[in-house]
């Protein structure tokens, strides 16, 4: 950081100062990291599926396949490159896009499906890529949450024709703010780096000590997405920690998973035996029908929040009725013929709200705790059982 900041370059678009750019190296450690060809830096998660919808020729007309229960950007991205997202309904066991909703949602229109591995579990990557080969489809893996989950041994965001990552302050590798598109396509990887650089790309000819060494040879439209060298050191350095501490999640959530589901009311999450690597970025624990006096996930949260005083919270609301979530709101979005397309209330995504209402999530920094926190956990879930019934009378007074 410190060499960072007293170099003559802080930026992709900085001068020349006579050394390799960080975010270089970065590209060729996380592409490495990832099992893809290449990675491209940028300055957010949406940047990276925003650029990478661009690179494939996503736009209006087109409609992308994503899954109702996600950050809102997954499909608010779709939008933003002009095309409609399509929201389809996600598989209990894993929280993520069922590939059987996919395939039902299929229209002329579709281009695209975008697999987003929620929390702790991977999309069936198998059966998405089999539906999306057979209808001509590109498939988009959103792995903002799933850095190091592994689907038959191929590092998660190396299945799809691309895969985005966040480096956001929340995620288990971050510069605060950040993104990182990854991807095997030589020609994809040309044009996201020259979308992110305002149509700029690195030079292939002699550098010159304070000038820029990118090029002005661009065949897209871009504008600035780059990730600051200060951040892709930060990401150089986050990275070496990451496959160390993903080892102590899963240990630590795999032990909790067997201390929580043995009083019989919580039941955990089914990864596909083909995730064979789970990254936990969100702990996911279920309440069973009636358990807890049938107080549902948010008033149980509530309660472990106070017990353990941290936040434990509910997933995120399903994106038919979600107050951020509306791609309508985009400047022209009514205007064209798949316009009624766009309205959020339009889909139908039972199981996405069947499991959002039991759902009880735990940040990853709280996976990092030893022995005792997690028999904290364990007791705190205890002491909500216990007090249930009148946690339940005092709510409904
Ligand atoms: C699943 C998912 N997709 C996309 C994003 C967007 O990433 P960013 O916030 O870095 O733009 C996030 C980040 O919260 C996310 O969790």
């Amino acid at each position: 950081m410190s060499e960072t900041l007293e170099s003559e370059r802080w930026a992709v678009s900085g001068p020349w100062s006579g050394s390799r750019p960080i975010e270089r190296e970065l590209a060729e450690r996380f592409a490495s990291f990832v099992g893809a060809e290449w990675c491209v830096p940028v300055d957010h998660g949406s940047s990276a599926l925003v650029a990478g919808l661009h690179a494939l020729g996503v736009g209006p007309g087109d409609e992308v396949i994503v899954p109702g229960l996600t950050w809102v950007a997954s499909a608010s991205v779709v939008a933003r490159a002009g095309a409609v997202p399509v929201l389809v309904d996600i598989d209990p066991n894993t929280l993520c896009i069922e590939p059987q909703a996919v395939e039902a949602a299929i229209t002329p229109a579709t281009v695209a499906i975008t697999a987003v591995h929620l929390y702790s579990a991977m999309a069936n990557m198998d059966a998405l890529r089999v539906i999306a080969d057979r209808h001509g489809l590109a498939l988009v893996e959103d792995a903002a949450q799933a850095y190091g989950a592994s689907w038959r041994g191929a590092g998660a965001g190396s299945l799809g024709d691309f895969g985005a990552f966040s480096a956001q302050q929340g995620k288990t590798l971050t510069s605060g703010e950040g993104g990182l598109l990854v991807t095997s396509d030589d020609g994809l990887r040309a044009k996201a780096e020259m979308l992110r650089g305002d149509g700029r790309r690195y030079a292939t000819g002699p550098q010159v000590r304070g000038r820029s060494d990118l090029e002005e040879r661009s065949v897209v439209q871009g504008w600035n997405m780059h990730l600051t060298e200060i951040q892709a050191g930060l990401l150089l350095d986050g990275l070496e920690r990451l496959p160390l501490q993903n080892r102590q999640r899963a240990l630590f959530a795999e032990q909790l998973d067997k201390d929580l589901v043995a009083e019989g009311d919580l039941e955990s999450i089914v990864p596909y035996g083909a995730n064979d690597q789970r990254a936990y970025y969100h702990y996911a624990i279920r309440l069973r029908e009636g358990a807890f006096a049938g107080l549902g996930a948010t008033a149980v949260c509530e309660a472990l929040s106070a017990e353990l005083g941290y936040w434990v919270h509910p997933p995120y609301r399903p994106l038919d009725g979600h107050p951020l979530y509306d791609p309508r709101r985009f400047p022209g979005a009514g205007d064209g013929p798949l316009a009624e397309r766009l309205n959020p209330s339009a889909y139908h995504l039972p199981a996405a709200h069947r499991e959002a209402a039991r759902t009880v999530l735990f940040h990853h920094p709280m996976l990092l705790g030893g022995d005792a926190h997690r028999e904290a956990i364990v007791e705190a879930f205890a002491k909500v059982r216990r007090l249930a019934g009148q946690l339940r009378a005092a709510k409904t007074k």
